[in-house]
């Protein structure tokens, strides 16, 4: 049976970065409902990707929302101009924030959507005093920085723990769930209670990815 109420967003890390134009447009036509764009600084995390000048072109062509999770030492400065070139939902991480109230509001006064990551090693205490002011959490089921890790299976425990804890604050607060998103492990990572899948390799990896993306909603 087809779950509507699982929304896919495939990361542009693993796509062909001399064809991101047919890439984006065939993750829309196969049903795509955003993109999820991976910026990584080399000091937050080891790896190097893109940034501002990309996210805006990307803007201009995108027919469905552009998620951006920027693994960057300076959220607290760089948030906003990301949310400016035309982030719609904007992903900083717990680990690199300073002002994690203040940094999700003005996000939210730029026009964004605030959403938080957080790292495998990261204990969920810390989105404590800010889930409210979140509409989405980004649980990293891999350590960030490269596309096509194995899963780590005791993430799964933690979406659990967050999805609780939403259900018992009355918050509708999106739980997305990001690495090693594949055909083995989505079932579980549904079943824990992520509503949202970021996919890296397992769509724009996959051969026929018409039948991933329906695979992967389950
Ligand atoms: C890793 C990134 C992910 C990455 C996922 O730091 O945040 O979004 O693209 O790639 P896969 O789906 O291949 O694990
Ligand atoms: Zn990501």
């Amino acid at each position: 049976m087809t779950n509507h109420s699982i929304e896919l967003a495939p990361s542009i890390l693993a796509a062909d970065p001399m064809n991101f134009m047919k890439e984006i447009q065939d993750a829309e036509n196969c049903g795509a409902d955003l993109h999820h764009f991976d910026v990584m600084d080399g000091h937050f995390v080891p790896n190097l990707t893109y940034g501002l000048p990309l996210v805006a072109k990307f803007k201009k062509v995108a027919k469905i929302p552009l998620d951006v999770h920027i693994m960057i030492q300076n959220p607290d400065e760089m948030a906003i101009k990301y949310v400016e070139a035309g982030a719609d939902v904007l992903v900083f991480h717990v680990e690199a924030a300073r002002h994690h109230h203040m940094l999700a509001t003005s996000i939210r006064n730029a026009g964004g959507r605030p959403g938080v990551a957080i790292n495998p090693g990261t204990s969920l205490s810390n989105l404590d005093a800010i889930l409210e002011d979140l509409e989405v959490v980004n649980v990293m089921t891999v350590n960030p920085g490269f596309g096509g890790q194995k899963f780590i299976t005791s993430s799964l425990r933690k979406i659990e723990s967050l999805a609780n804890l939403i259900a018992k604050r009355g918050l509708s607060v999106v739980i997305q769930v990001d690495g090693g998103v594949n055909v083995e492990t989505v079932a579980s990572i549904r079943n824990a209670g992520a509503t949202r899948l970021v996919a890296g390799t397992a769509f724009y990896g996959a051969e026929d990815r018409m039948q991933a993306a329906k695979m992967l909603r389950g």
